[in-house]
């Protein structure tokens, strides 16, 4: 069975400057730290972070959804930029989605930018499909986001996808270079 080179671990308040530093290095400072405060306290959240294997504390990306009613809100999903286009965001929406699969969510939804074609690309590459648009969505520049939708993720035939993605994942971090 492959195993990976990276640790999977919910984030915790001792994470919360690492926290704070990926998100402005990804988003410009999108939620500060009460928000993330609140996010690791509700029970309906899910904040996973990957972790080098080699330094324990040094955080290489950050996820999270809401789980709402029967759906996975996707509402982060951020690789340090040094760390980029080695595979991390695919184990990371892999671990998100897994996550939600085991908390029982029928499916997964998010916005993203019109123009972040490589998150697009990613998320197509995990079978989301556009549902709509959200014209002039982000308050920063007047950018439409895209809404994407998984469906199925309860379905059993869900849990032979998740094998297969494990398996693509590992053999992709197998080369990762910190
Ligand atoms: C989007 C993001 C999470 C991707 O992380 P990553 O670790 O670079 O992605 P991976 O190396 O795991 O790539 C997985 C897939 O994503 C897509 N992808 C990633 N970077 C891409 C790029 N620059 N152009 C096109 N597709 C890209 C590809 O489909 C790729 O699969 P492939 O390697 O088989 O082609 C990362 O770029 C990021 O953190 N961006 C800033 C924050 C952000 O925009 N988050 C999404 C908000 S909705």
């Amino acid at each position: 069975m492959n195993t990976l080179n990276i640790k999977l671990k919910p984030l915790t308040t001792e994470d919360l400057d690492a926290v704070l530093a990926l998100d402005r290095a990804c988003f410009g400072g999108l939620w500060n730290l009460e928000t993330y405060q609140k996010e690791l306290d509700s029970p309906n959240c899910e904040l996973l972070g990957l972790f080098s294997a080699l330094y324990p504390g040094k955080l290489l990306a950050m996820g999270c959804f809401w789980s709402i009613l029967e759906e996975a809100h996707v509402t982060i999903l951020a690789v340090n930029p040094q760390y980029q286009h080695q595979g991390l965001g695919q184990a990371l929406l892999y671990f998100l989605l897994k996550a939600a699969c085991d908390r029982g969510l029928e499916r997964a939804t998010l916005e993203v930018r019109v123009s972040n074609s490589a998150a697009i690309s990613l998320y197509q590459k995990f079978g989301f499909k556009t549902a709509g648009k959200r014209p002039g969505y982000y308050q920063d520049n007047g950018e439409d986001a895209l809404i994407l939708w998984l469906s199925g993720i309860h379905q059993p035939q869900f849990q032979t996808t998740l094998a297969q993605w494990y398996n693509m994942i590992c053999d992709r971090l197998s080369s990762f270079q910190e």
